[in-house]
């Protein structure tokens, strides 16, 4: 079998809207392959991110996180990232392991029977022959979605199928990093947690200057900075940001049709209600007032040089990037409770990102690319119907805690 044969099998589904499609990788209210993001809805986001945070509390007691990893430790996870990665693979498989599953992986297909001739569909079944789980970023665009069809084609057999999770495909989606996303944005503007709001536990004080400021991710303004075509990580979060109410987007990139906001995207978001604005400059103006000084949060990415052709490199060597890069001076601006993220990796070459203002408090990408871990973990929990065991756990650890002595 060709993959060209594989993928016509598919062709036909592929075009389809991902509202038609959706159905496709979930069983009822539960999802069954992770593909896009848009399969996500506002409750199951909401209820990932609780999970997340559960099983975060849990796994730093002794005795939580030998429970945590009670719970899948009869099944295996194949990690098949056939990119490069760094967060996405090693936090999909701490996420595995607090779970107690065991993790293989296969990076490199100089060493895998691919390199004989191989279908990577034939590399997939046998994967699903022995594990449970497939977590998989490939080169190959739309691979991650022929997956999920071949393994329903597989169940609707009866032979064996095992979820397929999309840990980044193509230029088109990255889920997972749109949900660690929204767990960070939302745990930023939750203003309570200490880690992540550092001093702005106290949101009463905090009303004082900014009157209209309301907890969650509902009514802000948020800019995306950079690489906004070519950035899978912006379009899998934009359209999760959209599912939440009086979302303002702005999209700051060079005035290229390689970087800039692409229509469909653009399209998508102002179907969904989104006040959606373009400027092509961090020092822009919207409204009569400084962009910087109106963001809740920024969302920096690195320009994605390697996807250049030819003729790109060439246009794009040329243009001024200075405006689309955080200074000091500009984080100095921001408000004082903005929130600055980066998927990472940051380009210390371009420097979108330099590192003195890690130290500043309103810089969350470290602790982002750690959320993917409990994020993920939520994520595999859910795909295996194990989460309500970790609610009622959760519970019942609370309340032990609650009523014991000092
Ligand atoms: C991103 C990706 O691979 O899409 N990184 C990540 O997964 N955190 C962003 C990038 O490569 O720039």
């Amino acid at each position: 079998m060709s993959d060209e044969m594989s993928f016509a099998d598919y062709e036909s589904r592929l075009d389809r809207s991902i509202k038609v499609k959706a159905p496709d990788f979930s069983t009822g209210e539960r999802l069954r392959h992770l593909i896009f993001s848009g399969q996500f809805t506002r409750p199951m986001l909401d209820k990932l991110c609780r999970l997340a945070d559960k099983i975060r509390l849990l796994a730093k007691s002794n005795e939580g996180h030998r429970f945590l990893n009670t719970l899948l430790s009869h099944k295996r996870a194949m990690l098949y990232f056939t990119q490069p990665s760094t967060r996405t693979f090693m936090s999909f498989a701490a996420a595995c392991q607090i779970l107690g599953m065991t993790c293989n992986e296969v990076r490199d297909l100089s060493v895998s029977s691919e390199a004989k001739g191989e279908s990577p569909f034939d590399s997939m079944r046998m994967f699903s022959s022995y594990f449970d789980l497939v977590i998989m970023r490939s080169h190959i665009p739309k691979f991650a979605e022929c997956c999920g069809y071949m393994m329903n084609h597989l169940a609707s057999t009866q032979q064996r199928s095992v979820p397929i999770l999309n840990a980044g495909a193509g230029s088109d989606e990255h889920p997972t990093q749109a949900l660690l996303d929204i767990y960070t944005i939302q745990r930023a503007f939750s203003f309570t947690d200490p880690k992540d709001s550092r001093q702005w536990t106290r949101y009463d004080e905090l009303r004082e200057s900014f009157p209209g400021l309301r907890k969650g991710i509902v009514g802000k303004t948020i800019g995306f900075c950079g690489d906004i075509r070519r950035g899978r990580t912006v379009r899998s979060l934009a359209q999760l940001l959209a599912l939440h109410d009086q979302i303002r987007l702005v999209f700051v990139s060079p005035a290229h049709p390689t970087l800039a906001l692409p229509r469909d995207l653009k399209d998508k978001l102002i179907d969904a209600k989104v006040d959606v604005r373009e400027c092509h400059s961090l020092l822009d103006t919207f409204d009569g007032k400084p962009l910087i000084e109106q963001l809740d949060a920024l969302y920096m990415t690195r320009i994605q040089r390697e996807h250049n052709s030819a003729e790109e490199e060439a246009e794009l060597k040329d243009l001024d990037y200075s405006q689309f890069k955080l200074t000091k001076s500009l984080v100095a601006r921001m408000k004082p409770y903005a929130a600055i993220l980066h998927p990472f990796p940051r380009d210390k070459e371009f420097g979108e990102i330099p590192p003195a203002i890690d130290e500043d408090p309103r810089a969350h990408y470290f602790r982002q690319a750690r959320n993917g871990m409990w994020a993920r973990a939520a994520l595999v929990a859910h795909i295996f119907d194990v989460d309500g065991e970790i609610n009622d756990y959760h519970e019942q650890y609370n309340s032990e805690r609650q009523i014991a002595p000092q």
